[in-house]
């Protein structure tokens, strides 16, 4: 077979190949050490100059025309590959999804989504602090000087260095130094709710050494202990979603406070589950303590730069994970951040649902 006849043929090989193998097949036959091009090569070295000069040109003339002819092809099927992946992967966003959405929201996340519709619906806003604060917004400035005993109370735990004032670091052990920083930085009047994580050294199955508070602030002039026990009643009610919330307030103590108020709700048992609703002091029901509260402290305003003659407020605190827990039935509190998918499948809230007042803020849909 002729020299031309051959590169003919394999010009018309590579171009009808179908695929990378058949293509890379021809590579072998025409280029590889065997390959009848490898092989005219070879033929170079027997010849005399005279005829090298001559045929040199043309066999490198053929090895080049079937090289480019394969790295065309090659690219060329390259392409076709990919229109072709591109076709069928092509996804159709208009299209409804095909499964459920998979991962869950938290019960903690959806308590205080759903406090956070409650509360938006009385006037209040959500504020946020840091969770590293500053011993000043954390206790000194919330009526507890570095030697008051309510301090060695909160199990606090201390970074080991102070901030650029001197201040020692912490984590802050409840959402009560939002207070400070929401009144310094915006003055009064305050109509406040503020979640988020707070931090002591405990441990058991009711205690985490991290756990979730939300705090309420209202300060305005002629606020009084009404209006506390009226916000307490219309937000539980709201959240339990029932009318029957009855309070029980008991005198107590906090420093930032005065009065300060201990909160009880009547509840009754269902089997292990405390079913939120009625009069405590009724028959086959009892009184469970729920939350801190009380007038804010005149020293805490001053503390805040505000005039206690003119602005008066009440605040309270509560435990979101608690909060969660009676609504929604869990009994470990250590389950709520192991983290386990079956817990969370089983708990969890459909992501598409947000809690709405108009639709209940407890429909789990
Ligand atoms: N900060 C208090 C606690 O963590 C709760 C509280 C908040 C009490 C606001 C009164 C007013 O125990």
């Amino acid at each position: 077979m002729s020299d031309d006849t051959q590169l003919n043929e394999t010009l018309a090989a590579i171009d009808a190949a179908d695929d990378a193998d058949a293509l890379e097949a021809i590579r072998v036959a025409a280029l590889g050490k065997k390959g009848w091009v490898s092989a005219l090569l070879k033929t170079l070295g027997g010849m005399s100059p005279e005829e090298r000069q001559v045929e040199g040109p043309k066999i490198q003339g053929t090895r080049a025309a079937v090289a480019d002819a394969i790295s065309a092809k090659k690219q060329a099927l390259d392409d076709a590959e990919l229109e072709a992946r591109l076709a069928s992967e092509r996804l159709d966003l208009t299209l409804p999804a095909p499964e459920k959405p998979s991962g869950s929201i938290h019960p903690v996340s959806r308590v205080m989504e759903e406090l956070a519709e409650i509360f938006a619906d009385l006037g209040f806003t959500v504020a946020t602090g840091p969770e590293i604060e500053d011993d000043w917004h954390n206790f000194t400035a919330l009526n507890m000087a570095e030697t008051h005993p309510a301090r060695a109370m909160h199990d606090t735990f201390y970074f080991p260095d102070k901030d650029a004032e001197g201040r020692a670091m912490l984590l802050r052990t409840h959402t009560s130094p939002v207070q400070i920083r929401s009144m310094v930085e915006n003055g009064a009047p305050v109509r406040l709710i503020a979640p988020g994580r707070v931090y002591r050294s405990d441990s058991d199955a009711t205690h985490t050494p991290m756990f979730h508070q939300i705090e309420g602030l209202v300060i305005d002039k002629d606020i009084h202990l009404g209006h506390l026990k009226w916000t307490l009643e219309t937000f539980l009610k709201a959240f339990f979603e029932t009318e029957d919330i009855v309070l029980r307030l008991r005198p107590s103590y906090f420093p930032f406070t005065e009065p300060s108020v201990e909160v009880d709700v009547g509840y009754r048992k269902e089997g292990n589950r405390r079913v939120v609703g009625g009069n405590g002091d009724d028959p086959g029901h009892d009184w469970m303590e729920l939350l801190g509260s009380g007038m804010i402290n005149a020293r805490v305003l001053e503390f805040a730069g505000l005039d206690a003659g003119k602005w008066q407020g009440f605040a309270f605190g509560v435990g979101v994970d608690r909060l969660a827990m009676l609504k929604y039935g869990m009994d470990d509190l250590r389950a709520f951040f192991d983290g386990d998918v079956r817990w969370l499948d089983h708990y969890g809230f459909d992501p598409l649902a947000v809690p709405t007042l108009s639709s209940g803020v407890g429909e789990r849909a």
